[in-house]
């Protein structure tokens, strides 16, 4: 690939061809548990800082970070029943950017009033998160996904600061390969031992949908049964991957950092049900360890966290060799490509839904769709099998309160743990069983 080709598909500030065919896309920013603890929350994304809020009558805002009167920082304002106020000298500002109050200004000049506008984007809650558009004009749907209609299942959104740029994670999303390398043989070198190495891939497959791709494997333990083969894993599009259980979107910050944003469901035993959660957590993950400023390699995550960052703030895509297990980044590289051409023309790129009815359950493909849907007994959820389900295996440092949280939801012991600690003929390192 050439440099100029690598720059228009990782540079993503407004006016950049990339930067605009994702503000095409609703993009998660936070969770909304942020906003219960607090009512301001700075964020910076896609190359802009700005304020995030929530307003003493419950209306999300998100505007820009610096107030236009002398530029204090907004997220210092308080909110009022209607806006948020800057604190320097109480401009008042609705959520749609307009100017509510002067105070003073109107004290002095009752009868007359400057325009001003602060810069204001379109905010929703969905399934735990704060989702903004960025885009101009009339926006698409926010699509609910089918997995966020899910009953009975313990959701927590996880959130880490990412500092390397957003397609390296995105191309991870279509890259069955790694799994075997970077996870499986990894884990079985960092826990000290030499082998025997996983099951190797036999074939690989990469399908297009309305969405997306999926990627498909089939390794040595599996055969065309398996639905790792039939079903596959999910490259969402444009900027995230849906693994059959979690979501994570890969949301830039600017061109060399990123917000890993994990949306994670876990159903509950049978005996459990119905459940009902009264409220998503949200925590962050941390990279490195704080003792010893070492990353973290325990979590499957943080596994690729460490690639990703590896590769290069912005990986030098000139300097690759692509082989044929690179075909879906090849096919994810020509659809972004598309995407810039179509948005160059006023089209809408792949992906974008603008019919409400379809946009209320997306659909998706669902690995273990029958164990989501309809659940399992309590006596097959302790089972060896269904360890990776009684631990947070995807990320280090899930803070106490919300393992707790998550003890409670499942009604069994959660583990303090790691992917280090799933066995051998555990589900993470040969796919889910064949017993669809
Ligand atoms: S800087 Fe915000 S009101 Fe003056
Ligand atoms: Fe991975």
């Amino acid at each position: 690939m050439k440099q100029d080709q690598n720059e228009r598909l990782t540079a993503t500030a407004a006016g950049t061809p990339m930067g605009e065919l994702l503000r095409c896309h609703w993009q998660p920013i936070a969770g909304v548990d942020e906003l219960n603890q607090r009512s301001t929350k700075a964020v910076r994304i896609l190359g802009e800082d700005l304020t995030l809020y929530r307003d003493l009558s419950g209306n999300l805002g998100l505007i820009d970070r610096q107030c236009p009167h002398r530029r204090a920082d907004m997220t210092f304002g308080y909110v009022e029943a209607c806006g948020l106020r800057c604190s320097y000298h109480g401009w008042l500002f609705d959520r749609d950017g307009s100017i509510l109050e002067q105070p003073w200004e109107e004290t002095v000049n009752p009868n007359r009033r400057e325009p001003v506008r602060i810069k204001a984007y379109p905010v929703r809650e969905m399934a735990g998160l704060i989702w903004a558009y960025l885009g101009q004009g009339q926006p698409p749907e926010l699509p609910c996904w089918e997995p966020f209609t899910w009953k009975n299942g313990f959701v927590q959104v996880v959130i880490s600061h990412v500092p390397c740029n957003w397609l390296q994670a995105q191309e991870n999303s279509i890259d069955p390969i790694h799994f075997e390398w970077m996870h499986a043989n990894w884990t079985i070198r960092l826990r000290g031992e030499k082998g025997p190495y996983a099951p190797r891939h036999q074939k690989i497959d990469f399908r297009e949908f309305d969405y997306g791709f999926t990627y498909n494997r089939i390794r040595e333990d599996t055969d065309e049964n398996n639905p790792l083969w039939t079903v596959g894993r999910v490259c969402l599009w444009p900027n995230a991957v849906f693994t059959g259980d979690h979501f994570e979107f890969r949301v830039p910050v600017d061109d060399e950092n990123m917000l890993s944003i994990g949306w994670f469901f876990v159903r509950v035993p049978h005996e459990k049900e119905p459940f009902v959660q009264e409220r998503i957590p949200t925590w962050y993950g941390p990279l490195k360890d704080e003792a010893t400023g070492e990353w973290i390699t325990s979590h499957v995550m943080n596994q690729d966290f460490i690639a990703w960052i590896g590769q290069g703030a912005i990986a030098d895509r000139s300097k690759e060799n692509l082989r044929s297990s690179d075909r879906g980044i090849g096919m994810l590289r020509r659809q972004l490509l598309r995407d810039l051409e179509a948005v160059a023309r006023g089209e809408d790129p792949k992906g974008i839904i603008r019919d409400p009815e379809r946009a209320k359950c997306v659909p998706l493909p669902v690995i273990d769709r029958k164990m989501v849907i309809d659940g399992i007994p309590l006596a097959e959820f302790i089972t060896p099998k269904r360890r990776h389900m009684r631990k947070f295996i995807f990320q280090y440092g899930q803070p106490e309160h919300v393992r707790q949280a998550q003890e409670a939801a499942l009604g069994v012991e959660v583990e303090i743990g790691s992917y280090l600690q799933i066995d051998e003929g555990g589900r993470m390192a040969s796919g889910p069983s064949k017993t669809k």
